[in-house]
């Protein structure tokens, strides 16, 4: 590792980029805090300390803990100034058992669970391990929150793109794309052409093709790991009682696509224009 580069990889510019992403979702993160339990409380990969910051201005009472594994994340971090004062942060990994068990009452994983599938081999157990191990740290009746990407359902997606540029960045994904090469196929419409992929590719080109700065970090990247039925099976699984799961697509991520990209289903041999992706998964669940 260069002193230059975290642990992924982030260039100086790069991780600047990247805490700027983090901080400026931080209106979207806020939609965790009603699920929240206070009294101790945990967020694993807590990267800038933009979801720490929220939890500190909702829960005065309460003791907040952050942990990541990159100590370039966790000193911008630990330099910052919460509102209440009551934010630590440590070292440490997330698919380890970072707390005591039956100790915690709110474990929060923001944007997360994705990086520990992309870098560990695109491989599901580390995020069964991580949430199984999240079960057993948590008090009866303490909660788990989720937040992050959500693959969809099965099915072709239709995309024209609108400017040279974007048709660029999908021929260099389906190259590029970490988990594996994305096949695609070109179909003539009437009066132009569109790239039949599947859905859940095309959600991840979606997911990243704006970025510049980090594309060779963010293109190793699988965004959405599970759809919301697996997630809520795996959570399930672990023996939590679900009180919210739901997906949406953010509003800037929307915008950004209406700019650049066409998406169309094909009904009886007939484009039809459909909704994008959802971006984004929230789930919140309790330990029984
Ligand atoms: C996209 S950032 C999200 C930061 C924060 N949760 C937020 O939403 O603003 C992901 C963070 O998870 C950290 N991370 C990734 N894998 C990790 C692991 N195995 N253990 C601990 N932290 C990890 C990264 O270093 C990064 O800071």
């Amino acid at each position: 590792m260069r002193n230059n580069l975290d642990k992924n990889g982030h260039s100086r510019e790069g991780l600047n980029a990247y805490i700027t992403g983090m901080e400026n979702s931080a209106p979207e993160k806020k939609k965790i805090m009603p699920y929240v339990k206070e009294g101790l409380i945990a967020e694993i990969g807590c990267g800038a300390g933009t979801v720490l910051e929220l939890l500190s201005q909702n829960f005065p009472e309460s003791r907040i803990i952050g942990i990541d594994d990159s100590p370039q994340m966790l000193s911008v971090a630990s330099s910052k100034r919460y509102s209440n004062g009551n934010v630590e942060v440590r070292l440490g990994d997330a698919t380890e058992k970072q707390f005591s068990d039956e100790s915690l009452d709110t474990i929060i994983f923001c944007s997360v669970l994705h990086e520990i599938f992309s870098y560990n081999s695109y491989e599901k157990d580390f995020i069964e391990k991580t949430v199984m191990n999240a079960y057993e740290m948590l008090k009866p009746g303490g909660r788990i929150i989720i937040r992050d990407g959500v693959r969809p359902e099965g099915g072709t997606a239709y995309l024209r793109f609108k400017n040279p540029e974007t048709e660029r960045k999908f021929y260099r994904f389906s190259e590029e794309f970490g988990p594996h090469k994305v096949r695609y196929r070109k179909e003539h419409t009437e009066n132009s052409e569109c790239i039949a992929v599947k859905k859940a590719d095309a959600m991840e080109f979606l997911s990243k093709y704006f970025y510049n700065e980090n594309w060779n970090l963010e293109v190793r990247e699988q965004f959405g790991v599970y759809t919301k039925k697996e997630y809520e099976h795996l959570i399930k699984n672990c023996g939590f009682k679900i009180i919210y799961s739901g997906s949406y697509l953010i509003d800037f991520l929307r915008n950004k696509y209406q700019n650049d990209v066409e998406m169309f289903e094909k009904k009886d041999g007939i484009y039809v224009p459909t909704n994008y992706p959802d971006s984004t998964l929230i789930l919140a669940a309790e330990k029984g």
